[in-house]
């Protein structure tokens, strides 16, 4: 009896250690970045949470947590579902990303031309949302389009969806991606495939290509919203806030960031060497994690990005473009492109309250599984019961 128990239990560990071995041999690193961003050394005009923050901080816990299955305290179960975003592999490459900057234009290998026509009621959809995404991140664009991304009719409002991607690769699955990506387009008709590589430092080119498809093919939206794939956006107040705004109108709009300081120390993964950007601070931009502009803006932009050398980090070349407009884009605090920073006092506590969401446009550094579960907490009926903050809940309101 006991000697069974006994092989019983060298059973167990056994078993345990090979779905341990076969689990690390399975788990591959995150491969094409999605959409990481921590450009430079934030000003003070950032927000606390956000001062010296490079990707997230709030997620870096998550990322220790995939280093090695089975060793220490399993994640919590939401933290475990999709790659956190990743950060670029360092050092960058300068002299063949000077030698390659005038290589701009890509063939696009997936078009989706009929996404803004032929709708009811008016030229152009009301809201047009575009999702950087890159192809390993299948979970995210099928949750975004579960959620907040979701198509047809909001509020009366006329909304699409297309996610941005490049090519996937190299290595063995970038094939099998590939054809993931051509399915999807057949599926939901809303993947854009260009023909670059899909790596941090295009992200430029995937904001270049992006503002042409657009001012061509959805030239009559009246606002688009850009972002990551790993944001949560309240669309309902995204729709409230830019009705009150005039399409024909200059808008962009998001968490600004002003006088950021380009990064010199040679060992960071945001270094800009002085010959790429001799000037002190960067003009002021919408941190990439989402912002939204007007259809004016965007038309502008389209014109405006085509004469600006690029420029290694999409968020600051998009300011360099709006600086080439004298446009200021606007800074709003619902857009928390950052994050959302946990207590201090309590920093393994994660910041889920669906009462902090309603109040806000967009979050950033979100798994898969935090932005379906917000969506459904926002949405669950009879709502969220929230005491801190507004005393009983009505409806969203802008405040200062
Ligand atoms: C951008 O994409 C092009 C075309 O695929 C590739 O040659 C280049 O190396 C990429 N650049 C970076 C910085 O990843």
């Amino acid at each position: 009896m006991r000697l069974r128990r006994k092989a019983d239990a060298a059973r167990a560990v056994l078993l345990a250690a090979a779905l341990g071995a076969l689990l690390y041999w399975q788990w591959e690193p995150p491969a094409a970045p999605a959409s990481p961003r921590a450009p430079a050394a934030p000003a003070s005009a950032r927000a606390p949470a956000s001062a010296s923050a490079p990707v997230a901080s709030a997620r870096a816990p998550a990322a220790s947590a995939r280093a090695f299955p089975g060793a220490g305290p399993a994640p919590a179960a939401y933290d475990a579902d999709t790659p956190p975003p990743p950060t670029p592999p360092g050092p960058f490459d300068f002299r063949r990303y000077l030698r390659d900057k005038d290589r701009r234009r890509f063939p696009l290998l997936i078009d989706q031309p009929h996404k803004c026509r032929g709708l009811a009621g008016g030229p152009g959809p009301d809201l047009l949302l575009a999702v950087k995404s890159a192809a390993a991140a299948w979970e995210r664009r099928e949750v975004v389009r579960k959620t907040w991304g979701a198509e047809g009719a909001v509020r009366g409002a006329r909304v699409r969806r297309v996610f941005l991607l490049g090519l996937p690769g190299p290595g063995a699955r970038a094939q099998a991606q590939e054809a993931l990506l051509r399915a999807e387009a057949r599926a939901y008709g809303d993947i854009l495939l260009w023909g670059f590589r899909d790596t941090f430092f295009n992200l430029t080119l995937k904001e270049l290509h992006f503002l042409a498809w657009a001012a061509a093919s959805c030239p009559d939206a009246r606002f688009v919203f850009q972002g990551d794939d790993d944001v949560f956006v309240h669309v309902e107040n995204l729709l409230e806030f830019v009705a009150a705004r005039d399409p024909a109108r200059d808008l962009l709009a998001g968490d600004v960031i002003l006088r950021a300081r380009p990064i010199r120390a040679r060992g960071s993964k945001y270094y800009i060497p002085e010959g790429v950007y001799g000037l002190g601070a960067y003009p002021a931009y919408a941190g990439g994690g989402g912002f939204v502009l007007s259809g004016a803006t965007l038309r502008r932009l389209a014109a405006a990005c085509a004469q600006v050398e690029l420029f290694p980090i999409d968020d600051v070349f998009l300011g360099m473009c709006l600086q080439r407009l004298r446009l200021a884009p606007e800074a709003h605090q619902a857009f928390r492109t950052f994050g959302l920073a946990p207590p201090s006092a309590a920093p393994h506590m994660r910041t889920f309250d669906p009462c902090l969401f309603r109040e806000l446009v967009l979050v950033h550094g979100l798994s898969a599984a935090d932005v379906w579960l917000m969506w459904q907490l926002l949405h669950a009926a009879p709502g969220p019961a929230c005491s801190r903050g507004r005393a009983a809940p009505g409806p969203f309101r802008w405040g200062a």
